[in-house]
């Protein structure tokens, strides 16, 4: 089935879940990054930079052809495309995301590599049951990468999760834990510390936690789930390699919206940003990422 071009918000889908799919491309309650073109092409490298992570985790989560996998926060849809890819034309995936813009991306997206398998829906995934309607454990999987950390009430998602998930369905989720702490530049340089916990800041500002991956495994034991797999991927980049440009491309968008917000000085965003430009001169030098945590949960 071709995705809605014009979709009926609310209408059920002949296919299965019911949906809210859309082509508006105004943001109303903008995402803390933006939805503008520099955040799509973020959001597109940050995927291939994490995609062979995303791929096992997948594999892992025993995703397969034929199966129905909800992509909670979606974005413009880079895991999307690959998850519609994997569960074929027998399967579906349901995207939901609260930007119309990235929607609308998604969707000019499907149309041009002519995919016929996704079905977009626009709503918040703290409130599940409004967006999706008639679902009753009908998903065989859900993946949620950077988005619970947005999330004031994580515990929302799972409990809106749960009735849409067969019993036995997986949901795999990869986000932070010790973001703050650990990402840091080597030689240590304060100024980009300093910007690294006005990040934190902010987001815990806007009710977001860069510390979700610690609270997930309790909420999924205590809502009805079994945590089969956790891991933690830590990385480091070096000047020069593909990875470096993960934190670079994130803090030349980032920055200016910490000045804009009030969590730093203009001085504070030039002083890391040189401090920045020094280390990407340094062969020596070093990022170390924030820790990736991962983790399935089984639905008992
Ligand atoms: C960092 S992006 C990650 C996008 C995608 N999951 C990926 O890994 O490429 C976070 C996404 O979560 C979405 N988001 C944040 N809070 C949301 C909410 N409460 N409901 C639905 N989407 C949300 C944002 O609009 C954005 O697209």
């Amino acid at each position: 089935m071709t995705p809605a071009a014009t979709p009926t918000p609310s209408k059920p889908n002949p296919n299965g879940l019911p949906g809210v799919p859309t082509t508006d491309t105004t943001d109303s309650k903008p995402y803390v990054l933006g939805t503008g073109a520099d955040e799509t092409f973020r959001l597109g490298l940050q995927h291939r930079l994490w995609s062979g992570a995303a791929h096992a985790l997948w594999e892992k989560a025993r995703i397969q052809p034929g199966h129905r996998v909800i992509d909670l926060g979606c974005g413009p849809g880079h895991a999307t495309l690959d998850l519609s890819a994997i569960v074929g034309p027998m399967g579906r995936v349901i995207a939901v995301d609260e930007s119309p813009a990235f929607l609308k991306q998604l969707h000019d997206l499907s149309q041009a590599r002519r995919v016929s398998n996704i079905e977009r829906v626009l709503g918040d995934v703290q409130e599940l049951d409004e967006c999706i309607e008639d679902g009753h454990e009908s998903l065989d999987a859900a993946y949620a990468r950077w988005v619970f950390c947005f999330l004031n009430e994580p515990q929302k998602v799972i409990q809106g999760l749960r009735p849409l998930l067969k019993t036995g369905g997986r949901l795999a989720v990869q986000d932070y834990f010790n973001y703050e702490r650990t990402m840091t530049l080597a030689p240590r340089r304060e100024a980009f510390t300093k910007v690294v916990q006005a990040t934190a800041a902010s987001w815990r500002s806007r009710g977001g936690d860069t510390d979700v991956m610690g609270k997930l495994p309790g909420i999924l034991e205590r809502e009805g789930f079994v945590v089969e797999h956790m891991n933690v991927i830590q990385r480091m980049a070096r000047p020069g390699e593909t990875m470096w440009h993960w934190p670079q491309t994130f803090f030349e968008i980032f920055t200016p919206k910490l000045v804009q917000a009030g969590f730093i000085e203009e001085a504070d965003r030039v002083a890391a940003l040189e401090a920045w430009r020094e280390a990407s001169a340094n062969p020596s030098a070093f990022v170390l990422l924030p820790p990736v945590f991962e983790l399935i949960a089984v639905k008992k």
